[in-house]
């Protein structure tokens, strides 16, 4: 039955990404013209003697055009610095909405190349080498709706994020320091993407993201956190929390969700007795990951669900009767009465087949099940 595992997490790959894609209002993307990396993938210089030299770009129809970067006729509103081996920000012309700066050496973003930019709605400065930028940087970017920032080195959120932000990506730093506010006045913020950094409870304070008045998704996954983190805005959609420490989950927690559908808690320390009994009961849920955890038994879920991950806990049975969302006496015939479960993952549990048949005539739409 794992043979059909691939093909499940792909559709559910697509099923995420179909979500958010749904959640995200349209907006012009211009379409990068093909640029070439590098061939070959040289080892990551260390030290700064050791980078290569700044590539150079072709002469351009635009005289405010930065040398080192590209200027297509065609895009006006876009300029291509990735991938350059660049130290430093560019002098960005006036008229730039998406820049692309990712995959460069730059170690700190000053304000100067900024000055005139404040037309800027898209920042690309992904996999540098950033551990400081300059509080006014962000202070002339009124317009700035995307900010990307993941793999490079802060060490805390920055700071004066403008307002308007809609999709704020700082993964993969060393990120353990949140300043209190931070996000305060961001209420457009629909993606926060903090997965990959070193936040701890403490890190967190109580309302930190409590004015998120429309955040679809939070990613917190690969930090060290023990509790969930407390004051989530209820209009999240997709909550991950993969790889931290967490035991329990709160009583209640999920109770004022209105939109809630996918969560991750794969990776955390979870056992039976931090789950309270009805704590997945949420109507919005479709997709629950609680694979690598302590449970030892299937928790309960809305009948709405369906997509349940609980491979590689100390589950030792599956009692179809108990966790059955409806009374298996009520009317089978009628369609709301079938559970949506449709996936399935038990392995690496101590539970061996056959399938006990009140699972089968609980969970009638489900098509896949690993065990
Ligand atoms: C920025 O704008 C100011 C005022 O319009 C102008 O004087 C200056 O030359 C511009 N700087 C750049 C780098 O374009
Ligand atoms: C689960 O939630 C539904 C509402 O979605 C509610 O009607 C039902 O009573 C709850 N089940 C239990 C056992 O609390
Ligand atoms: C899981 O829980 C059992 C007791 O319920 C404990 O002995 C074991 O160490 C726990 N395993 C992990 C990985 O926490
Ligand atoms: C499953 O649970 C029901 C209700 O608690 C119980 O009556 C039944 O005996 C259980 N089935 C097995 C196989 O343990």
């Amino acid at each position: 039955m794992k043979a059909e595992l691939g093909y499940c997490s792909l559709l559910l790959l697509l099923l995420t990404v179909d979500v958010w894609g749904q959640q995200s209002r349209p907006r012009p993307r211009p379409k990068p013209p093909t640029t070439r990396r590098p061939p070959k993938k040289e080892p990551e210089p260390k030290e700064p003697t050791d980078f290569p030299p700044v590539i150079i770009g072709p002469p351009s129809s635009f005289p405010d055009c930065p040398r080192e970067c590209l200027c297509p006729p065609s895009f006006p509103n876009a300029l291509y610095c990735e991938n350059r081996n660049l130290r430093k920000v560019p002098v960005i012309p006036p008229r730039t909405h998406y820049l692309y700066l990712q995959n460069n050496y730059i170690d700190s973003v000053t304000a100067d190349p900024f000055n005139n930019a404040t037309e800027l709605k898209w920042v690309n400065l992904g996999n540098n080498r950033i551990r400081s930028i300059e509080k006014q940087v962000f202070q002339k970017l009124p317009n700035l709706l995307h900010l990307y920032m993941q793999r490079n080195l802060l060490k805390e959120v920055p700071s004066n994020l403008p307002a308007g932000l809609e999709q704020l990506r700082l993964s993969r730093n060393q990120i353990s320091k949140i300043a209190p506010g931070a996000f305060n006045k961001m209420k457009d913020l629909a993606l926060l993407d903090l997965h990959h950094n070193r936040i701890s409870d403490s890190n967190l304070a109580k309302n930190i993201f409590k004015d998120l008045k429309n955040l679809v998704q939070l990613n917190l996954a690969h930090n060290i956190l023990r509790k969930m983190p407390a004051n989530i805005p209820n209009s999240i959609s997709q909550l991950f929390l993969d790889k931290n420490n967490i035991e329990e989950i709160p009583q209640n927690y999920f109770k004022d969700f209105t939109n809630l559908a996918f969560v991750r808690l794969n990776y955390n320390q979870l056992t039976d007795k931090g789950l309270p009994k009805m704590v997945f009961n949420i109507s919005t849920l479709l997709d629950l990951h609680l694979a690598h955890n302590n449970l030892t038994s299937v928790p309960l879920f809305n009948s709405h669900l369906e997509h349940l991950h609980l491979n590689n806990n100390n589950i030792e049975s599956i009692n179809g009767t108990e966790i059955c969302p409806f009374t298996l006496s009520e009317d089978v015939n009628d369609p709301d009465h079938v559970p949506r479960l449709r996936y399935l993952r038990l392995d690496g549990n101590h539970l061996t087949p056959p399938i006990p048949l009140d699972v089968i005539m609980c969970f009638r739409h489900l098509h896949s099940i690993v065990i």
